[in-house]
């Protein structure tokens, strides 16, 4: 296949993200103003940040920018880092630079679509399923079966969208060791990283521990910032780093300069945001299980294990399309149908939807959503 499908789910969002009024799953976490990120930083920040201005900067990624990105991995430095115009920018550039048309991939499902299709215009992949009856388990058996002579990577994205399964760090372990006895590359996105239900299962940076390992990264998810599309991917594999950089000159080139600055005050303030966006999600989960608590006749649900998303399933008998349609269309109330997240590599999981609980209007949505289901109850 040489060609790039439509991508269903940024199509449903261009869609409808705009116009719903009850964002009900969204992918990233509570965003913040201008003024609230710029007060985050020094009174030095705020005098350079006026100063700035909008020359073209380093392909790589500003020196600022690569050090506070390199500071939050435990081996890596500057020179291990190459930012990107979104986590998006750095898979499609990846994955172009690493697989071959005689090269084979493989790729869990169900997926964020890109992970699978951009490999799968470039050579063959197969899919490996997360267990949707054994809490989204992955096999690794299923992957070791899957490996073929000329298998030249596997993509991993824990904590996972749209499931939130975090896989065990013993598991993790055996990955890597099933790919390095085989020189197989680790694609590891990790945007959803930080956002666990408890630190004790946050696993490693892959580029920290393998050393054909890529970690994907963003502001997107975990920091609440999608608008400044600062993304990057961190490698011990400097090689490859520098190839990437070549194919980016034909895309973005650089980033945008005021957002590389704002996500250093950022990333300098991690501490902080990343404690306001956690108390959001624990806050939204002691209303959100509950409530799918009080309907087990019409969902099934069990607390994802982290990130800001999840995939319940729904046991109406019309089915998740239809019911996500009429919630959209009828009521304003965006939910994600499984049906988005239809693979070509392995089975859709039937009847799931996606969930996000990593805004604060998600207790508006949430009331609505029981209007929704009073207003229709004879029919669902
Ligand atoms: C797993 C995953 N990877 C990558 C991306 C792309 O991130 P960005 O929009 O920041 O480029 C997304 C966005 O939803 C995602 O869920």
């Amino acid at each position: 296949m040489s060609f790039l499908p439509d991508f269903k789910l940024e199509t449903f969002f261009s869609e409808w993200e705009f116009n719903a009024k009850y964002h009900m799953c969204a992918s990233d976490m509570e965003s913040m103003t201008l003024e609230e990120l710029l007060n985050l930083g020094s009174d030095q920040d705020k005098e350079n940040w006026n100063k700035l201005n909008f020359k073209y900067i380093e392909t790589y990624g500003s020196p600022e920018l690569r050090s506070a990105v390199a500071g939050s991995y435990d081996k890596l430095t500057s020179k291990n880092i190459l930012a990107f115009a979104g986590a998006e920018e750095g898979l499609y550039v990846a994955m172009h630079c690493i697989l071959n048309d005689d090269d084979h991939a493989i790729i869990i499902t169900p997926n964020y679509q890109s992970a699978e299709t951009i490999p799968a215009s470039i050579c063959q992949v197969s899919g490996i399923s997360l267990d949707a009856r054994n809490n989204w388990n992955l096999d690794l058996q299923k992957i070791k079966d899957a490996i073929r002579p000329n298998t030249r990577l596997i993509s991993i994205n824990f904590p996972h969208n749209p499931t939130g399964k975090v896989i065990s760090k013993e598991t993790l372990d055996d990955l890597i060791d099933i790919a390095r006895e085989r020189d197989i590359y680790l694609f590891s996105d990790e945007v959803y990283r930080l956002m666990e239900r408890s630190e004790d299962i946050r696993l490693p940076q892959i580029a920290d521990i393998y050393e054909k390992g890529l970690s994907l990264n963003v502001m997107s998810k975990s920091y609440g910032l999608p608008g400044l599309r600062i993304g990057w991917i961190a490698s011990q594999d400097l090689k490859l780093l520098d190839k990437m950089e070549k194919m980016k000159h034909y895309l973005s080139i650089c980033n945008s300069s005021p957002s590389e600055f704002l996500s250093v005050i950022a990333l300098k303030s991690s501490a902080y945001i990343l404690k306001r966006n956690r108390k959001i999600i624990k806050n939204n989960l002691k209303l959100l299980n509950p409530f799918f608590a009080q309907h087990k006749d019409l969902f099934e649900w069990n607390e994802p294990d982290g990130g800001c998303i999840g995939f319940p399933k729904y046991l109406g008998s019309e089915g998740v399309v239809k019911f996500c349609e009429r919630l959209i269309k009828k009521h304003s109330i965006m939910l994600l149908p499984g049906s988005i997240y239809k693979s070509a590599i392995g089975p859709s999981p039937s009847n799931h939807f996606r969930v996000g609980y990593g805004r604060i209007a998600m207790q508006d949505g949430l009331i609505k959503l029981q209007e929704a289901l009073d207003h229709h109850k004879s029919s669902f």
